[in-house]
């Protein structure tokens, strides 16, 4: 595996790759959840790219950039055992130099929900995507369904700055008992680890209703709240509709939910799709045929 530091090094380092080129950006502390995304790009690609970097633009000062787990050694090794053939792992000085002041804004997408609680942050995310996009220059970008408000802020501004890029979200990695894996994860005291559980739970009950034909959010999410029990602190429930990311007054399918919660400081997020009557899933893109995957992309 090749790791280069800067976006020139980056762009000369793919274009010697075969294509198509599957890409996953990732701020490191790797688990399970991001070698199932990998593992996927690996399937559908003939070759990997991945970043780490641990982005200081999408984290407000309050939050955890200072203490986010960074174990790049670590990381390496076990991009190598993956097969990654390609790691981009710039510097802070690099992305953000002095004068830098270019940001990418993606409008109301980014403003509700995760976007109303951490203002500021999808035009983080959305700032260090396209700048990693513009290194990189995938043939199909790598996401996963976990962060989903995330996933639809990418699509839009993939599609709205003509990136050129596929989009293809990869189903939530979960432990045996529901909990999505996340880097955060390892905050978790026992107690709060087997607490955490509670959070899949309560949106399984809010999925359930809905798939069931409850079409008023108040019963729905209600199911939800009776199983986001303490130790969780709820932050919200929500019930969206998948595309638009608009909170639905009167529930119709396809839908998705939506959570975060406190366990102690810890703040975990997760999400269930509703499909519709086609029974396709909403957000997770279906395995990409033989034929798709040998395409060449713009
Ligand atoms: O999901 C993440 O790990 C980050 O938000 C991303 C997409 C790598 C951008 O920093």
């Amino acid at each position: 595996m090749l790791i280069v530091r800067t976006p020139g090094e980056c762009r000369r380092a793919v274009a010697e790759l075969p294509a198509p080129v599957g890409f996953v950006p990732t701020m490191g502390a790797l688990h399970a959840g991001h070698l199932s995304v990998i593992g996927r790009a690996r399937e559908e690609n003939a070759a990997v790219a991945v970043s780490i970097f641990v982005n200081p633009l999408q984290f407000a000062p309050h939050e955890d950039y200072e203490r986010y787990p960074r174990v790049f050694d670590r990381d390496c090794t076990l991009l190598r055992e993956h097969g990654v053939h390609l790691l981009y792992a710039p510097g802070v000085e690099t992305m953000y130099p002095e004068g830098f002041s270019t940001t990418v804004d993606v409008g109301h997408l980014g403003e509700e929900l995760e976007g109303a609680r951490r203002p500021g942050h999808f035009r983080g995310v959305a700032t260090v995507v396209a700048k990693l996009l513009g290194a990189v220059r995938p043939h199909r970008l790598y996401l996963g369904q976990k962060d989903a408000q995330q996933t639809a802020v990418l699509r839009r501004l993939v599609h709205d700055l003509d990136i050129g890029t596929e989009v293809v979200i990869a189903r939530t990695a979960r432990e045996r008992d529901g909990l999505a894996l996340s880097s955060r994860n390892v905050y978790l005291t026992p107690e709060q680890r087997a607490a955490a559980p509670a959070l899949h739970s309560a949106l399984e009950a809010a999925a359930h209703a809905i798939a069931g034909g409850e079409r008023d959010p108040r019963v729905a999410l209600e199911a939800a709240r009776r199983k986001l029990i303490a130790p969780f602190r709820e932050d919200y429930v929500a019930i969206v509709d998948p595309a638009a990311f608009t909170v639905l007054e009167e529930l119709r399918r396809p839908a998705l939910v939506l959570g975060a919660a406190y366990l102690g400081v810890t703040r975990l997020i997760d999400n269930l799709a509703v499909p519709g009557d086609d029974g396709v899933d909403p957000i997770v893109t279906p395995p990409l045929t033989a034929v798709r995957r040998g395409l060449r992309m713009p």
